[in-house]
């Protein structure tokens, strides 16, 4: 399950310097088919409501999936909700970001989501979700 949070529907509109020229259905196409080559089937899930993150990291848990990459945008920063969503479903799970947050504003810098991830990838454009993948399938190995 690839879920992404808050305004990032609007990738490809939004602050280029950080996120690039390509569009969210860019984002989708080609992380699926990387992850398809790599053997894995996705679903992808994007909103910009706290509540709705909630339902689909839930929704991973009622339906079985394996594994779950989450970008969740600017509720990286706020959601302990988010964070205990994940800490409920006890699904190996990677923090994805397409910026280098690290190099970003200090209220950037905490992460809530990070303690019950077992990786975060951060800094490399779109290829992160697909390196994110790669994690999921060595530890499910
Ligand atoms: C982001 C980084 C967050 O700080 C920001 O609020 C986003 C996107 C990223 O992908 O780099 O919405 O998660």
């Amino acid at each position: 399950m690839v879920i992404n949070g808050p305004n990032l529907n609007l990738l490809g509109i939004r602050e280029p310097e950080y996120y690039g020229n390509r569009t969210y259905d860019d984002l989708v196409m080609s992380t699926r088919e990387a992850a398809s080559e790599l053997g894995c089937e996705t679903e992808f899930f994007q909103s910009n409501h706290e509540g709705d993150l909630v339902d689909y990291i839930q929704k991973a848990y009622f339906d079985h999936y394996d594994g779950i990459v989450i970008n969740p945008g600017a509720y990286t920063h706020t959601s302990v909700a988010i964070l205990d969503a994940v800490k409920a479903v006890k699904i190996p799970t990677v923090e994805v970001h397409i910026s280098d947050v690290s190099s970003r504003d200090d209220f950037r810098q905490i992460s809530y989501i990070r303690e019950a991830c077992i990786a975060t990838v951060m800094g490399k454009g779109f290829d992160g979700y697909v390196d994110a993948i790669r994690i999921l399938l060595e530890e499910l190995a």
